[in-house]
């Protein structure tokens, strides 16, 4: 890109302390446009927001020592911006990103998955495990809509801050509700669940852990349950500025790909579907049993 209009796209964003509605176009093709060799001089002029003070900058310098932790998870949820004039338009920025809005049909995709679930239940308990839980934001919305909840849960973060900050927010309902600070990696459930359900965790692990964890958590699905696991499809179109942003960095997933895992994991194929939010961008992998 030409010297002269990077400089001067940069200094009319920080003219107006980042970009109005009108320009997201413009900064997501500039952003798309960058040369690998240009990354480095582009998150230099970026400095000013790349700190923990906004999203973009939280997710870039990871303070909780990782990206997609439950803080920024939360604050995506809840369309957070800081209200400091230098910082909340780039805030208010992320939110319009693709990426961000998959990221809030998600949640309402979980919570539909739940309430058919309770729906079915026909008054009995069913067992629900969620692993990385994070914010528990999802869970905390079923259950307010849901006075005749029959939903059990166990819920699994390695972060001890995401616990935390889930069970305060969830005081309502702990009774429902039973945290474990594990790795799902190394983690073997006790017993067996109507319902496995991840999202935001998967895309962080390579295919043969992927293979491995769907084979292992499969086997503690209970008959006529299932396992919905999620992944960011190869369609994202927010893939580039995560990267080059927020240095963001996901396996990025096909349908055949989840398909292809689960038939590794010795699921068989007439069990197996893809669920997409309506963006298409957050694909699930649905296996009954
Ligand atoms: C992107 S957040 C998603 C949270 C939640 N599932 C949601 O969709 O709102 C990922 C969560 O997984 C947790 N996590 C990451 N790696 C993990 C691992 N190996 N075992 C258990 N939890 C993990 C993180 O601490 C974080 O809370």
């Amino acid at each position: 890109m030409e010297q002269g209009v990077f400089d001067l796209t940069i200094k009319s964003l920080f003219e107006k302390n980042g970009p109005d509605d009108e320009d997201f176009e413009a900064v997501l093709e500039f952003v798309n446009q960058l040369e690998p060799d240009e990354v480095d001089k582009f998150r230099e002029a970026m400095k000013p927001i790349l700190n923990p003070s906004t999203l973009i900058g939280f997710s870039f310098t990871k303070p909780f020592g990782y990206n997609g932790d439950f803080f920024i998870i939360e604050k995506i949820y809840q369309k957070y911006a800081n209200p400091n004039p230098k910082y909340k338009k780039w805030d208010e920025f992320i939110h319009r990103l693709p990426v961000a809005i998959a990221v809030v049909n998600r949640k309402k995709l979980a919570k539909e998955i739940l309430a058919d679930l309770n729906k079915n239940s026909n008054g009995e308990p069913k067992s629900v495990l969620i692993l990385g839980s994070g914010p528990v934001t999802e869970v905390n919305e079923y259950l307010i809509e849901t006075p005749g909840n029959n939903l059990v849960f166990d819920m699994i973060d390695l972060d001890q801050r995401a616990i935390d900050y889930a069970k305060n927010k969830n005081k309502a309902f702990l009774k429902f509700l039973n945290f474990e600070k594990r790795n799902v990696i190394r983690y073997v459930p006790e017993k067996s669940y109507d319902l496995i359900w991840s999202a935001g965790l998967f895309d962080y692990f390579k295919d043969k852990h992927f293979v491995y964890l769907i084979k292992k958590f499969y086997q503690h699905v209970n008959t006529g349950g299932e396992m919905i696991i999620g992944n960011f499809g190869v369609q994202n179109p927010s893939r580039k500025i995560m990267e080059i942003l927020a240095d963001w960095f996901l396996y990025h997933r096909s349908e055949e790909e989840l398909i292809g895992f689960a038939k590794q994991a010795g699921i068989h194929p007439t069990q197996v579907e893809i669920l997409k939010e309506p963006l298409g961008i957050n694909l699930f992998l649905r296996t009954r049993k």
